[in-house]
């Protein structure tokens, strides 16, 4: 099949500016050089919702528009230990028949491999021998989502190209990672990818943020809306398509540059940050509501206190909050997307706030609630944080 170059008939528009603009160059550079008979391998990572799947099905559009075989694969958390689990799946997404007959030495390898097992040596060798038959016949695109959570022996089969360098045949490699989860393999995943090209996918650009916000109201949008929208969401798309389904179901005007954006932040947003916070532990989870409480910009002691945690403690849950991308850490605690911790402030669940531990002193909803008790006893207050649904919590230091 002719293969033909990136740019040729048939490219989607890149129609993506700024440095996603730079991240689709890379690809088109791995399958200008894998068309040319090289192999190349790219590592695409980011945050959670930035884009990563969206980015990698357009990697495959593009490679199909020059006539490469494409096959995919998608790590999940709960398969990380089914071994050759994504070599599999790579293989079954071609369509190539019963695995058991046309590649038996997968069967084999699928019914007994252990990741340091002769047996998986010979494995690899045979997948190396079917992949440059397969090449042979046109260059060959495997594309992998989530590969935080892959299999040990098929990031065995990956660290091929990190340790034996790029094979002489016509394949690419383009896996996507998250940069805020832990790996399931951390030190095969390490192994595998640390000397790997990467790429990083960052926020929308403005322009993208713009038509993001024109799809979705009738009305000319203010510039200044267009912008608070990008500054709270990071030009993260998940958080910025939610923030504006809510702004829409509000009846909230964007050609008013004046609209509080934040006093909207979506309930769904709340929810899903709460699941990913919850799974860093109850230090990071109470510390990262703290802040959410106290509001950006808080001083880490002070939110130690809040969240009644010793200081060292805090410390320790504010390296794996920034880690998982949910805080930013720069002498004053904010969250790195701005729409999360109001999301968060004002869909705080009634059980988690009891447990925070506010002195009046230091209370910042000072003087915007109803004192029913003496200074350092239960206090209930009824009201809401930045203008949310009236609740009724019960304080105590
Ligand atoms: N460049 C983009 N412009 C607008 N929306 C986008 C863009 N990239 C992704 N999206 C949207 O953002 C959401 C999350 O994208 P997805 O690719 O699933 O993110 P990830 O895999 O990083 O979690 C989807 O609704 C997708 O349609
Ligand atoms: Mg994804």
């Amino acid at each position: 099949m002719p293969v033909q170059q990136p740019g040729g008939r048939g490219r989607p528009s890149p129609g993506r500016g700024g440095r996603r603009g730079e991240s689709r160059l890379m690809v088109e550079q791995v399958f200008a050089d894998v068309a040319a008979g090289r192999a190349g391998v790219l590592l695409v990572d980011g945050e959670a919702g930035i884009g990563r799947t969206t980015f990698l099905h357009e990697a495959a559009e593009l490679a199909r528009s020059m006539g490469f075989q494409v096959a995919s694969g998608r790590c999940h958390p709960q398969e990380m230990d089914l071994p050759l689990g994504l070599v599999r799946q790579a293989f079954d997404s071609l369509h190539i028949g019963d695995i058991a007959s046309e590649l038996p030495w997968l069967a084999e390898g699928l019914e007994g491999a252990h990741v340091s097992s002769p047996a998986l040596l010979g494995v690899l060798i045979e997948l190396y021998r079917t992949l440059e038959q397969m090449t042979s016949r046109s260059p060959l695109l495997i594309v992998v989502d989530d590969l935080q959570w892959c299999d040990e022996a098929s990031l065995r089969a990956l660290g091929r190209f990190a340790h034996e360098g790029a094979p002489p045949f016509p394949l690419a490699v383009v896996a996507a990672v998250r940069i805020d989860d832990v790996a399931g393999h951390p030190a095969a995943f390490e192994d595998a990818t640390a000397h790997l090209p990467r790429t990083r996918l960052t926020g929308l650009a403005s322009g993208e943020v713009e038509a993001m916000v024109r799809d979705v109201f009738p009305e000319e949008p203010h510039p200044d809306f267009v912008d608070t929208c990008r500054r709270v969401t990071a030009g993260n798309p998940t958080l910025l398509r939610a923030l504006l389904q809510e702004l829409v179901h509000q009846g909230v005007s964007p050609a008013d540059a004046t609209t509080s954006v934040l006093a909207h932040a979506p309930e769904s947003t709340a929810r899903d940050a709460l699941a990913r916070i919850d799974r860093l532990g109850p230090d990071a989870a109470t510390l990262a509501k703290a802040v959410a409480l106290l509001g950006d910009g808080a001083e880490l002691d002070r939110a130690a206190r809040v969240a009644g945690l010793p200081y060292d403690q805090a410390l320790v849950a504010v390296d794996a909050l920034c880690g998982a991308g949910v805080l930013s850490n720069d002498y004053r605690l904010t969250f790195r997307h701005a729409v999360v911790g109001s999301a968060l402030a004002r869909f705080l669940p009634v059980g988690t706030v009891t447990m925070l531990r506010v002195p009046r002193t230091e209370d910042p909803l000072r003087g915007r609630r109803r004192v029913r008790a003496r200074r350092w006893r239960s206090v209930a207050w009824e009201g809401s944080v930045s203008g949310g649904p009236a609740s009724s919590w019960i304080w105590r230091n």
